[in-house]
């Protein structure tokens, strides 16, 4: 009788490590997917739909987009983009800074930087929350602002956020 019972025991430890041999593995499983996810984030986007601009692929001037921002963006953003500007009926409640922009828009590449911001530009965006009161204008599809401006507003907004 007693080799048969010690057999058993056999079979129960295998049972109970091969339990705890997938239990450690679906930990391991659910530490690394979230992790996977968090390093491919996603770009902040406008919400309404069209693309780039013949601004993305222009020399911006800085200095004259200083000025533009002056008169054209700052009642929103802020003194050179500091923000602050309240917007009720909004998630976030401020119209959003341009410096610091949204991280996620950053980019060490200025072609894609540049493309990031001048999406927004060229096709205008509407907050998250209830009932925004204020909404990103469409300067480039509501030709408020030329393509020559709007490259010259990107660059000035680029050289407030030099990519870290
Ligand atoms: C009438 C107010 C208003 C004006 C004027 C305005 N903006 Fe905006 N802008 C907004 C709002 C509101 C958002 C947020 C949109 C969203 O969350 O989808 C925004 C978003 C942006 C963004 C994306 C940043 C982010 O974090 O979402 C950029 C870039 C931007 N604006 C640049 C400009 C520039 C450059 C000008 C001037 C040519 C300008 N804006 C003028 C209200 C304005």
């Amino acid at each position: 009788m007693k080799p048969v019972q010690k057999e058993d025991d056999m079979e129960d430890r295998r049972t109970l490590w091969t339990f705890w041999g997938w239990l450690a593995a679906a930990a391991l499983l659910l530490c690394t997917v979230p992790a996977i996810s968090a390093a491919t984030v996603d770009v902040a986007r406008p919400t309404n739909p069209g693309g780039p601009g013949a601004a993305a692929t222009l020399a911006g001037n800085t200095e004259s987009g200083a000025k533009i921002f002056a008169a054209n963006c700052m009642p929103c953003h802020g003194a050179a983009g500091k923000g602050g500007i309240p917007n009720p009926g909004s998630t976030d409640g401020t119209v959003p800074p341009l410096n610091p922009i949204d991280e996620t828009m950053v980019s060490k590449d200025s072609k894609a930087f540049t493309y990031n911001i001048d999406l927004f530009l060229q096709n205008g965006s509407t907050p998250d929350g209830p009932h925004p009161a204020i909404r990103m204008p469409a300067w480039g599809a509501d030709k408020m602002l030329t393509q020559q401006q709007i490259a010259d507003v990107i660059a000035y907004i680029v050289s407030l956020n030099q990519a870290k």
